[in-house]
């Protein structure tokens, strides 16, 4: 069962405005996959206390406030969905976030943990897990710039976690609100079951420097009682959850006691999914969309058993098929 602290609501701090998360399970950033449409669906569901859009990259301008909009969405007031921003130096930061804030973000997260090599190339996402003072710098042009609360979303490390401690404390020190920690490497990119004792170790790092940062843990929590095992094993102050999100969007409402969805709200879902989509996009995104759902999901069973048939929707080439599929699937 959930623990006390896991339950209360959990507030965050920026320099003029505080932000308070009904809950401390918290719907990964996915880029491709949690989208405004998506988040939209999967909020309603519960358990969520909050969410953020895909990493917007901050290059060579400042990301138009109409960009930010197409991230960020319409704005939500039960659960907060804040916009991440992607920056290998503090240029264009101030703009950006002023943008963001335009658009009704209730607090900004910073990326420090994408792996791909045309980030890390380019010298940000995690490849400023190298350099703890730029990512300083960062973080503190950030604080400045925010009214709201500046978060920070970071690995471990890229080849291994010696910079752990380190990073943490220049991260905290400069102003972050809250840090999530994805406990991987770079190297790791998402394949290697993740360290939650990183998790742990971030911690007591922050608490023993004197930074009461809430530390929200992140990596491999695959099933609903993973959740509570992340809280207890590393005395983190929330949990993020990614992939398993798509598999079973219920996850958070179920690590909180729901039932698990029965196959027919399993079906239900991916019908509320498709209309989501084709009220903005064409039939064929729609179709890649579900694929990309297909591919992990597991809610009510649908799948069980049924392997090939899985197979078989993922090489289909008619977004009608799939439907009738799921329909059938739910026995309707
Ligand atoms: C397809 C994909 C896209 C991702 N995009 C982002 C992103 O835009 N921003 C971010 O901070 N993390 C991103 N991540 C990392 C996730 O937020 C999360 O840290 C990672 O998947 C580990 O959590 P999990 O083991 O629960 O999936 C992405 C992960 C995946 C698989």
């Amino acid at each position: 069962m959930p623990t006390l602290t896991e339950l209360h609501p959990l507030t965050i701090h920026g320099r003029v405005r505080s932000l308070t998360f009904p809950d401390r399970l918290f719907l990964a950033p996915m880029e491709g996959i949690t989208d405004a449409v998506f988040r939209d669906v999967v909020i309603p569901l519960g358990g969520i206390g909050g969410a953020c859009t895909e990493f917007v990259r901050i290059s060579a301008n400042p990301v138009p406030e109409k960009v930010i909009r197409r991230y960020f969405g319409v704005a939500r007031c039960d659960v907060p969905v804040g916009v991440q921003l992607m920056a290998a130096d503090a240029q264009n930061l101030t703009v950006t976030i002023a943008s963001a804030e335009r658009c009704g973000a209730p607090w900004i997260d910073l990326n420090f943990g994408c792996p791909a090599p045309v980030v890390f190339n380019k010298c940000a996402g995690s490849a400023m897990l190298a350099k703890p003072d730029a990512m300083a710098l960062i973080v503190r042009t950030a604080v400045a710039a925010a009214t709201v609360p500046v978060s920070v979303k970071m690995r471990a490390g890229i080849t291994d976690a010696g910079r752990l401690a380190e990073v943490l404390c220049a991260v905290a020190e400069a102003g972050a609100a809250m840090i999530t920690l994805h406990a991987r490497l770079r190297i790791h990119g998402y394949h290697q079951p993740a360290h939650w004792p990183w998790i742990a170790e971030a911690v007591a790092v922050l608490r023993r420097c004197g930074h009461h940062v809430p530390v929200i843990g992140n990596g491999a929590v695959d099933v609903a009682s993973d959740v509570g095992r992340m809280f207890g094993e590393t005395g983190c102050d929330g949990v993020m959850i990614g992939r398993a999100a798509l598999a079973d969007p219920w996850i958070f409402a179920c690590a909180r006691g729901a039932p698990a969805p029965t196959p027919a709200q399993a079906v239900g879902f991916v019908f509320a999914y498709a209309a989501a989509i084709r009220a903005v996009r064409s039939d064929s995104v729609c179709h890649n969309k579900l694929k990309q759902l297909t591919r992990w999901y597991r809610a009510g069973g649908l799948f069980v058993d049924r392997e090939a048939e899985r197979t078989a929707l993922l090489r289909g080439d008619q977004l009608d098929d799939m439907l009738t599929w799921y329909q059938t699937a739910a026995g309707g």
